[in-house]
């Protein structure tokens, strides 16, 4: 968008742009695809049971079988990948998060049950120890904070578990510094080579997480154990802008595939700005409590409630994302692709 033509009125009137459904679809700048998506899932210990979570109407807790036909549903709505998060059982939860290093836990357990029945579907994993964590932090507490390093170095054992276990794409979420280099290291030395890693590289301190650690049973612990009452002293703080290409730049030379910027709808500008930096793929993630405060005020009849989903998500596209993860990416999905068949509207 460079140059501007000197349109001037009434020779040019822009409404010629939009006065017909096949003239929008025309000039339209910003097509949202199935292709474009993401379905994040919460996976839990059990068969056959589907657990809501209370803010996030839509949205449940999923036993390993009933994820493996969420897979198979998000695959048949052209949704590439899905992103999976253990609500990890509290027996389980120790000071270290000791159950993120089994081999066998119900995260690997199901990225192998989802990859046996759904293989062309790829699936992500996160690499954070905050499931679990009794205090329900990224990492290991230690006098008072989370301990960088020492962190880093589990993070790097976890995330080859979850390659091993057949993750495509590994997501530290941690905001650790240095993890990246350290997960990608690990990997390349355990022969995974072709793992990719999407570095959660621009995650802020956020309110709007609120929703997801009520699913995965974080957000009461935070403060326990001699552990500090927030994430703020590893997450970004949401007033900074230029920070953003700092840490944005730090992951790109450690080997991040793809660049992660969240919540997503509060940052476009920064989204907008890493686009323009970096010649790397960008995602941006609609978090729950974005989906949540959608989810709620369509519930109130504010507003059709996947016509708001639609807007929020082609937006972030808009503002450079190659990808975008949300809640209600299949349900959005399943409209895009019934729109394939008439002019979009
Ligand atoms: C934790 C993690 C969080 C999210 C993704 N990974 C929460 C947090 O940092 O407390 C948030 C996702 C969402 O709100 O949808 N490592």
């Amino acid at each position: 968008m460079s140059f501007i033509p000197r349109g001037r009125f009434p020779t040019t009137r822009l409404r010629r742009l939009r006065s017909a459904p096949w003239r929008r679809a025309l000039v339209r700048e910003i097509v949202l695809q199935p292709a474009d998506l993401i379905q994040p899932m919460f996976v839990v210990e059990g068969t056959q049971t589907a657990a809501p979570i209370a803010a996030m109407p839509g949205v449940s807790r999923l036993t390993i079988d009933l994820a493996v036909s969420a897979a198979q549903e998000a695959r048949d709505a052209g949704i590439p990948a899905i992103a999976l998060f253990p609500a990890v059982e509290t027996l389980l939860k120790d000071a270290t998060g000791s159950e993120a290093l089994n081999p066998d836990s119900l995260v690997c357990r199901a990225v192998r049950a989802i990859k046996g029945a759904v293989p062309d579907i790829g699936v992500i994993t996160d690499v954070a120890l905050d499931p679990y964590t009794s205090h329900g932090h990224d990492g290991i507490v230690d006098g008072g904070d989370v301990a960088n390093d020492a962190t880093v170095a589990v993070l790097a054992r976890q995330a080859v578990l979850l390659a091993a276990a057949g993750s495509d794409v590994v997501a530290p979420s941690d905001m650790m510094d240095g993890r990246i280099g350290a997960v990608r290291r690990a990997l390349d030395a355990a022969g995974h080579a072709d793992t990719m890693v999407l570095s959660y590289a621009v995650k802020y301190a956020s309110a709007f997480y609120g929703p997801f650690r009520d699913a995965v049973g974080s957000r009461g612990r935070l403060g326990a154990g001699g552990g500090p009452a927030d994430k703020r002293t590893y997450q970004m703080d949401i007033a900074n802008r230029d920070e953003a290409l700092r840490e944005a730049s730090f992951d790109v030379e450690e080997g991040a595939d793809l660049l992660m910027v969240k919540p997503a709808g509060t940052s476009l500008d920064i989204i907008s700005d890493l686009k323009r930096a970096y010649a790397l793929p960008i995602v941006g993630y609609q978090v729950s409590g974005e989906y949540a405060a959608i989810a709620a005020a369509a519930a109130l009849g504010a507003f059709d409630r996947v016509t708001a989903m639609r807007e929020s998500l082609t937006v972030i596209k808009r503002a450079g994302a190659s990808a975008v993860i949300s809640y209600a990416a299949t349900e959005v999905a399943r409209t895009l692709t019934a729109d394939v068949v008439a002019v979009r509207q």
